[in-house]
This record gives C-alpha cells, structure tokens and sequence, in this order.
C-alpha cells in the first residue's frame, strides 16, 4: 500500500524516579548529560492521528493541523522519516519520498510523548509502507536514537522503563482505569530545563557509584507490586514524579491544578513527565465527567484544557483495526 494511518496514543508517567546521572553515557556529569531513570509508563487513548503516504519526489513533507507544531525538519516526525530514510535508502528511492500528515490531538509541551508518539507512528507506518519486517526491538532501537520516549510510544499499554527511559520491559495490562487530565493551553514546561534544574538543585546526593544505583532502583517495587495486583487504590496512591519537586514551585498555575484535583473524588493525582499536563485517576467514566466539571467551574479559565480519557493497552496501531 502507498499510505497508512496509524494512531500515536499519548502516555503519563504513574512513576518517574530520577536514580541519578546515566552512568553508562559518555555525558557524565555534564549538565546537557542524561539522567538514569526508573519510570512506570502508561499509554492513554488520547492520540493524534498520523498518516504516512508515498509520493512521487524524493523529499519528506510534513503537514500539521496546529500551527504550533513545527512543520520543517525540527519535527521529530520528520526526523525519524529522514533516520528511516538513512537506514534504507533501497527503500527511500524504491518508494518516493515521504508525506507525513499530523491531526494533532495531545497537546503540545504538555509532558504527554505527543511528538514522541508521531515519531514513532512514523517509524512503524514506513516499516510498513516499505516491508521492512522490522522487530519491534529493531523498531524501538532505531527509536531510541532520536528520543528516550520513542521505545515505549512504539509498544505502549503499561510499562517499566528504566536507563534513559529506553528500556522497556512489559508490565501486566491495567485497563478501565480512567483519567482526567488538565493542561493550560499556553504553558509548555521543556523538558531539557526540568532535568538541569533537577540536577542543579539535587545532583549534590546522586549516587556516585554503580551499586548505589542499583539500590536507589528498589524503590519503584510498591509500584510494581501494587500493578501486578491490579489494586487500583494502590497504584493511585503510589503515583510519583520527581520532576514535581522542580515544576511545582516554578510553576504555581500546576501546582494548583494538583490541589484542586487532590481536593476531589479522585483516587490519586500527579503532574505527568516534566509537565504541564496534570493527570488525576478516577473509577468510572461518570467520576471522571464529574470532576472534569468540577475542575472547570473552579477555574473558569478559558485556557484551561480538560479532557476524559483512559488506559489503554497499545501504542502506535493502524487506525481502523
Ligand atoms: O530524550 P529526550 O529528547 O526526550 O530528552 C529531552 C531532554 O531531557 C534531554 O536533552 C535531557 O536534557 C533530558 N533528559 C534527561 N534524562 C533522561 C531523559 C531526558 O536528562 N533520561
């Protein structure tokens, strides 16, 4: 076929601790190094909708229905189609260029993998397109090159993520659990200024060596456990972002969108990623409408975005299947 659609699934982070510097990097002890993470992951059915098409040139063309979004080669959906294009060229001149088109649902800067997410469709849809019959091991490693959330956006459902937040490993499937989550339209957190200060505030009690590590990763076991058991109660309570400890103060519009949320029917709440995005788990659709309302006759503002959503146990997967 010459075009595929596939949905890009957001995710939020139900565990994001930072173990320390990523020992292994060569970046070590830089301030633009990586960090070592131990992350719980999980997709939700919010998601963009990304198309891939052969075209008769040999260029990649990139469409997005937010203006937001860059459409030139910044994107991180056009980087990947120019790394797949690196690592098949066969394929690129068999095939024609590439025309990627975007109807852009998660929002931006939000802390929710949306770009993440449309790399990754990109990968998988050209995979297809160009019969490659990639693993998805080879789909994440060629993913894991442009961005540490690309791996998990390619499987998604529920996941452990630890080095960069590279690695994956699948964690039992947490369905029916519902989300409200709340975001301001023009408050995007970057995510390299989140780590930085991270470490300037905290890197002082970093591990210093590899063992030391090793323990500080024990501590997402309650996390784990509490998934294997699928006890919902649980897992709401044992949600954690380190990054909160940064966004938080600097941001006090987030900070007070967890406080409402935490004020309500809910069952747990949390910022995701490096924010701004704030996700709070309920038990029913019918909660999950009642707070969001809740949540907007507290705020009457009109650049605040709420949406209803919930697990769901896919990452990137052709639209109509
Ligand atoms: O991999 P990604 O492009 O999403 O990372 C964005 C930025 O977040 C990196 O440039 C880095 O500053 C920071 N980061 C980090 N440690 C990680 C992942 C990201 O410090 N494990």
């Amino acid at each position: 076929m010459r075009s595929y659609s596939l949905i890009a699934p957001a995710k939020i982070n139900l565990y994001l601790q930072i173990v320390g510097d990523l020992f292994e990097s060569p970046a070590r002890g830089r301030s633009d190094g990586f960090h070592e993470l131990v992350m719980v992951l999980q997709s939700i059915e919010l998601a963009d909708l990304v198309t891939v098409r052969a075209i008769g040139t040999d260029q990649i063309q990139l469409h997005c229905d937010n203006a937001e979004v860059p459409q030139d080669q910044t994107n991180l959906a056009y980087k990947a189609a120019a790394l797949m294009q690196q690592a098949f060229p066969d394929s690129f001149s068999k095939y024609g260029g590439v025309e990627i088109t975007i109807q852009k649902r998660i929002p931006i800067g939000a802390g929710l993998a949306g770009g993440s997410a449309n790399a990754a469709a990109v990968i998988v849809g050209l995979d297809l397109m160009w019969s490659l019959g990639l693993t998805q091991s080879e789909l994440q490693d060629l993913g894991a090159t442009l961005g540490s959330d690309i791996p998990f956006c390619i499987t998604g459902g529920t996941a452990l993520a630890t080095g960069r937040g590279e690695k994956i490993d699948p964690l039992p499937d947490l369905n029916h659990i519902h989300v409200v989550l709340a975001k301001y339209q023009n408050l995007p957190v970057s995510t390299p200024w989140a780590y930085k200060t991270y470490r300037q505030q905290f890197g002082a009690t970093y591990p210093r060596s590899s063992g030391d590590l090793e323990v500080r990763k024990k501590h997402a076991g309650g996390m784990l456990a509490a998934i294997a058991h699928q006890d919902q109660t649980q897992i709401a309570k044992l949600l954690h972002n380190d990054l909160e400890k940064v966004v938080l103060p600097e941001y006090p519009q987030v900070q007070a969108l967890r406080d409402r949320f935490q004020s309500l029917n809910v069952l747990g709440t949390m910022m995701s990623g490096s924010g701004s995005t704030v996700f709070a788990l309920v038990e029913s659709v019918e909660q999950a409408e009642q707070v969001k309302s809740e949540m907007r006759s507290a705020f009457l503002a009109p650049d605040l975005d709420l949406w209803v959503t919930k697990f769901c146990s896919s990452g990137v997967r052709l639209a109509n299947h």
